[in-house]
C-alpha cells in the first residue's frame, strides 16, 4: 500500500503516514501527550517525544534503512529468539521480525497504531512455524508497546522476544539504572557467568547482561538531563542491559564510534530460562510502557 492509500484507509486526527528515513513509510502518532514515529519496516518505533520533553529514544546517525537490515536504535522487535538462535548460528540475530515489512491493520481502539506480521516465504524457510504477530502502539501518558504473538501451528513452539529499546541519555557516565539490584544476571561478557549486584547499575565499560526472572520496572536516572525514564513491563521475565562502549561501537558498521556515550539499552525481554512456550491456538503478550517520571 502506498502512502496515499495508507492515509486514506487508516489516518485519523492522531495518526498519519509519511515518508520516513530511507524513503520508507512511517506512521506518525501525535496527540496532546506527544508524538511517536514508527517505521513499517520492522514495526520499529523510531522516536518518542512526550509533550514538553526531550526525545526518549536514541537512533544512530549511521543507522541503515534497507530491506533485510535492522535499524540501529529505536525499538527493534526481536522474535522468536533473542540474540543468537539457540542452536543454529547461521540464523539471523534477534529473529525474523525486525527486518521485515509489517502491514497496517485496523486498530482495536483509537489512540492506537496496529501492525501485523504473518509468515512469509523467507521466514518460513528459516523458521517453519505458523504465527501471527501484532504490535499495537498507544500514545497516552506513557508510550505503550504491546506485542501479541499467536501460535497458528498445530504444535507448541518456544518464543524468545525483546522490545530492544535504545534510550537517549545525556552521557553514559551520568546515568544509573535502578530496579535490578540483587537480581541474577547472565554476563555475556564473562562466559555467561551468573552474578548479582547490590547497587544500581552505573557504566564505565561495556555491559551486556541478561537479568532473569524479573518483572521489575526499571528507572534510568539521568543527572545530565535531570529526568528519569521509567520502563515498566508485562509478560516479560528478563531485562537486558547493554552498552557496547567504544570497542564494540567501532566494530559495528551502523554505529558511530563515539555514539555509545549518548545511549543505553534497557530491553523488555524473554530470554534464556524465561523463553515462553506458546500452545497451538494460544498467544502471548509482551508489553513495555515507557514514560518520564515527574
Ligand atoms: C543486545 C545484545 O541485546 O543486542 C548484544 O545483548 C548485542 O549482545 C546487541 O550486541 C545488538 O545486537 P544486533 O544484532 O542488533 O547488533
Amino acid at each position: 500500500m502506498d502512502l496515499q492509500e495508507l492515509n486514506k484507509r487508516f489516518s485519523s486526527p492522531i495518526l498519519s503516514f509519511a515518508e520516513g528515513p530511507g524513503g520508507r513509510p512511517l506512521a506518525r502518532l501525535q496527540n496532546e501527550y506527544g508524538s511517536a514515529d514508527v517505521a513499517l519496516h520492522g514495526a520499529h518505533v523510531l522516536s518518542y517525544e512526550p509533550a514538553g520533553n526531550e526525545p526518549v529514544l536514541w537512533v544512530s546517525q549511521k543507522a541503515i534503512y534497507e530491506d533485510g537490515k535492522a535499524i540501529r536504535g529505536g525499538i527493534p522487535v526481536c522474535w522468536p529468539w533473542f540474540a543468537d538462535h539457540p542452536s543454529d548460528s547461521s540464523m539471523p540475530a534477534h529473529g525474523i521480525a525486525r527486518t521485515q515489512s509489517w502491514k497496517v491493520i485496523e486498530p482495536r481502539a483509537n489512540r492506537h497504531l496496529a501492525l501485523q506480521l504473518e509468515p512469509t516465504d523467507w521466514s518460513h524457510s528459516i523458521w517453519p512455524e505458523k504465527f501471527e504477530l501484532r504490535l499495537e502502539i498507544t500514545l497516552g501518558p506513557a508510550l505503550e508497546i504491546r506485542l501479541e504473538a499467536a501460535n497458528k501451528s498445530n504444535r507448541p513452539f518456544q518464543a524468545g522476544a525483546a522490545l530492544h529499546s535504545y534510550f537517549h541519555i545525556s552521557r553514559i557516565n551520568a546515568i544509573t539504572v535502578h530496579g535490578l539490584e540483587n537480581t541474577t544476571f547472565i554476563d555475556k561478557l564473562d562466559n555467561d557467568r551468573e552474578a548479582q549486584e547490590a547497587d544500581p547499575i552505573s557504566f564505565d565499560r561495556e555491559i551486556d547482561r541478561i537479568y532473569v526472572e524479573t518483572e521489575a520496572a526499571c528507572l534510568i536516572r539521568d543527572a545530565g538531563l535531570n529526568r528519569t525514564i521509567r520502563v515498566a513491563k508485562e509478560g516479560s521475565r528478563s531485562t537486558v542491559v547493554w552498552n557496547p562502549w567504544i570497542g564494540k561501537a567501532r566494530r559495528m558498521g551502523d554505529f558511530g564510534d563515539d555514539e555509545y556515550v549518548s545511549m543505553v539499552c534497557v530491553e523488555t525481554t524473554n530470554a534464556e530460562r524465561d523463553v515462553v512456550t506458546i500452545q497451538p491456538g494460544e498467544n502471548h503478550v509482551l508489553m513495555a510502557r515507557l514514560s518520564i517520571d515527574s
